[in-house]
């Protein structure tokens, strides 16, 4: 039997990325195992999301370590005790350290609701909308040390609901919840697997 693609998602939110991908790899639509769920909010939605599909939950907060090394070094150790081989962001709102670079280098994706390089950061749609852009949309892109910065793997583009961040937040989402699951079926498919 070929063995699946073990990732961790990372999250720091609501976990609405999380929920679909969870079905996804439950019923055959992605080639991959969830071996865990890390959170570096432990009060955020995702967490009562992965308790109730059954995937462990790692919540660890970066203020109860020393320096961001120790606690990315925590969060490493973990990640290879349980054989993870890509790191998917899916709302983690803080930016990947040296140490997890190093370890997973181009094996952390990251779905950003924008079409960047526009509107990197916090509030993507809050952003665009201050913009006054008509269009904006969803982007995939590997993960390097800038914020928001790494090689784009797949985009699309979203109409922004005139004045309104809630419906245009409601469209990316859509967006999102297709795009992120093909584009990590097509990636993992293209490239070796580590174990
Ligand atoms: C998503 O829109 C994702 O693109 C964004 O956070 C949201 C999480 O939603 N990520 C970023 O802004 C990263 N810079 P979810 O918690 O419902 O999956």
């Amino acid at each position: 039997m070929i063995s699946k693609t073990k990732i961790a998602i990372f999250a720091s939110g609501s976990g609405s990325n999380y929920e679909v991908l969870e079905r996804a790899c439950r019923e055959g639509e992605l080639d991959a195992e969830i071996a865990l769920v890390m959170t570096d909010k432990p009060a955020s939605f995702v967490v009562e999301r992965a308790r109730q599909t059954e995937i462990r939950v790692v919540a660890l907060e970066p203020k109860a370590f020393p320096t961001k090394r120790a606690f990315e070094e925590t969060v490493l150790r973990i990640l290879r005790e349980e054989g993870v081989e890509w790191i998917v962001l899916a709302g983690y709102m803080r930016l990947i350290g040296p140490t997890l670079l190093a370890a997973y280098p181009s094996r952390i994706v990251n779905i950003h609701p924008s079409l960047l390089p526009a509107f990197p950061g916090k509030d993507a749609i809050g952003q665009a909308i201050a913009h006054g852009v008509k269009v904006t949309g969803v982007t995939v892109h590997l993960v390097d040390e800038g914020m928001d910065t790494g090689p784009i793997l797949a985009q699309a583009a979203v109409s922004v609901v005139e004045g309104d961040a809630a419906m245009t937040a409601q469209s990316i989402h859509a967006v999102e919840h297709i795009l992120y699951k093909e584009t990590l079926q097509n990636l993992f498919k293209s490239v070796p697997a580590t174990r």
